[in-house]
């Protein structure tokens, strides 16, 4: 039986203050196969440390763009090792990916904006993605974004990826913590991380989309820099900017 809007509200109130062990370890038990993490290839690795320890199963996949920079590229087989999990890596359709490049070249998003290759190498992935999927994880934080993101719960229903077949109830285990609480658990749980992290990147997606912060700028500066602080969301989590049509 789908949950009702009402319902997932209680559970997010439920679990508001929850550790996101507990939150992941409720998802897992009550997903179990149908459950997946969404995992960038960056500090969301929290979140398979969590599940893992949580001796209870569970599946991840990445969404391989084929624009990550080398050291993500390590940094998955370093997780996969560490963690022995297979991380299950979606990558966009070949032809939408030549049409693209062939018509507009390799660099179209810094002069018409990142939608239409966000759209290509992300999106149309992450449905296929979720296809067989009842629920999903993912390491979005409050305060990533405070012009899209101050409001997310720790449960919600994705309305922009659910079908009239299937509802999607999306968690963000990690909503109400800071990044220093994710980096504090890194250290002290001794956590493999992204080694561009150690150079200056605090936010890290596609190579040619991201670039290193300096100090006293918000991490979500380093994404997306040209465009408007509004649009600095490339759709995975279009809910957040309260338009599910896309
Ligand atoms: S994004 O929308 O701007 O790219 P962000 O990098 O902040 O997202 O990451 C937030 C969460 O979105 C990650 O913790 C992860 O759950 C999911 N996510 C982002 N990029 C990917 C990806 N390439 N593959 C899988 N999950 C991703
Ligand atoms: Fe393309 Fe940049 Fe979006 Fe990656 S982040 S899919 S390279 S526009």
């Amino acid at each position: 039986m789908p949950l009702t809007a009402a319902d997932v509200e209680a559970l997010a109130t439920e679990l508001a203050t929850a550790h996101p062990a507990n939150i992941i370890a409720r998802a897992q038990r009550e997903y179990g196969e149908a459950l997946r993490i969404s995992f960038s290839g960056a500090e969301d690795v929290v979140l398979i440390d969590v599940a893992s320890r949580n001796n209870l199963p569970f599946r991840v996949f990445t969404l391989d763009t084929a624009r990550l920079h080398p050291q993500t590229y390590r940094f998955l087989d370093t997780v996969r090792e560490r963690y022995h999990v297979n991380i299950e890596a979606y990558y966009p359709q070949p032809e939408a990916v030549q049409q693209l490049v062939v018509a507009k070249g390799y660099f179209s998003f810094y002069i018409e904006g990142h939608e239409e290759c966000c759209a290509i190498r992300k999106i149309e992935p992450l449905r296929r993605a979720l296809a067989d999927a009842s629920a999903y994880v993912t390491g979005q934080r409050k305060d990533q974004s405070p012009g899209t993101r101050a409001d997310i719960p720790v449960v919600q229903i994705d309305t922009a990826f659910s079908t009239p077949e299937r509802q999607l109830v999306k968690f963000n285990p990690l909503a109400n913590w800071s990044s220093d609480k994710v980096w504090q658990y890194i250290r002290e749980h001794d956590v493999p991380y992204n080694p561009l992290h150690d150079i200056g990147f605090r936010s890290i997606g596609c190579e040619p989309c991201t670039r290193a912060t300096n100090p006293g700028e918000h991490e979500r500066e380093g994404r997306w820099w040209w465009e408007e602080a509004t649009k600095r969301e490339c759709g995975l989590h279009i809910i957040n900017l309260g338009n599910d049509s896309h």
